[in-house]
């Protein structure tokens, strides 16, 4: 199976956490994308969705499903995306596609998280990917040379503005032995927006596509 219908299988698996009549958090990227055809073709008919970037709101329209504003959503009972790197504890590298701050704001409302991702994705130790760091523009320097004294390699992504109009620092080289640790004081530097680390509010459930089907790991209790 390649790699894209290991996304594909994964997207399709995760049909089974949707309800009609459900308000859904939909991600973004092209694993996520693979879920939005799938839930189109599903038919099940869902009240709408919350998307967590511009372009997948505008492919979820494209298919007729309405889109909420998450300000006036009472409550979020599944969030289906993607993620650039998963350890087994379910905590996630995201934000390839740029829409990391969003992405970490639906994940966090929604009461389960279901992340959909082809094997290669599935890793031991989190810190391969570089992480993705949101920042304000006039913070690009400062921001850049405190993540190098923390002992990261940041690049600016080139040409790239965030759905927040925000920059994107890619940072290679960070030490991930407390994700956790890492996420917050990542997030206590003026300037950062976000960084890609979902280790705070990790997935509940893991879809992974394999050669050998979907397998399914789930988080154990907090
Ligand atoms: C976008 C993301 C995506 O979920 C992540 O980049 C994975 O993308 P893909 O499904 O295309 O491999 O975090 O900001």
């Amino acid at each position: 199976m390649s790699q894209e219908d290991q996304k594909r299988a994964a997207a399709e698996a995760a049909l089974e956490y949707i309800q009609p009549g459900m308000i859904v958090g939909v991600g973004s990227g092209s694993t996520a994308n693979h879920f939005i055809e799938a839930l189109a073709a599903s038919g099940i008919d869902i009240k709408g969705a919350v998307a967590s970037s511009e372009a997948s709101a505008e492919r979820l329209k494209g298919h007729g499903i309405q889109i909420h504003d998450l300000n006036t959503v009472a409550e979020l009972p599944v969030y289906i995306d993607g993620a650039d790197e998963t350890n087994h504890k379910l905590q996630l590298i995201k934000g390839g596609g740029g829409s990391l701050t969003r992405e970490k704001i639906v994940a966090t409302v929604s009461s389960r998280f279901v992340c959909i991702v082809d094997e290669s994705k599935l890793v031991d130790k989190l810190g391969a990917f570089p992480l993705p760091v949101e920042v304000i523009p006039m913070a690009q320097s400062y921001v850049s040379g405190l993540l190098a004294k923390l002992g990261g390699r940041p690049e600016l992504r080139k040409g790239f503005t965030t759905d927040n109009g925000n920059v994107i620092l890619d940072v290679k080289g960070l030490r991930m032995v407390d994700p956790v640790e890492l996420e917050g004081a990542l997030n206590h530097i003026p300037g950062v927006v976000c960084n890609g680390l979902f280790a705070r509010r990790p997935a509940d459930i893991l879809l992974v596509g394999t050669q050998e089907g979907v397998i399914k790991l789930a988080r154990s209790p907090r």
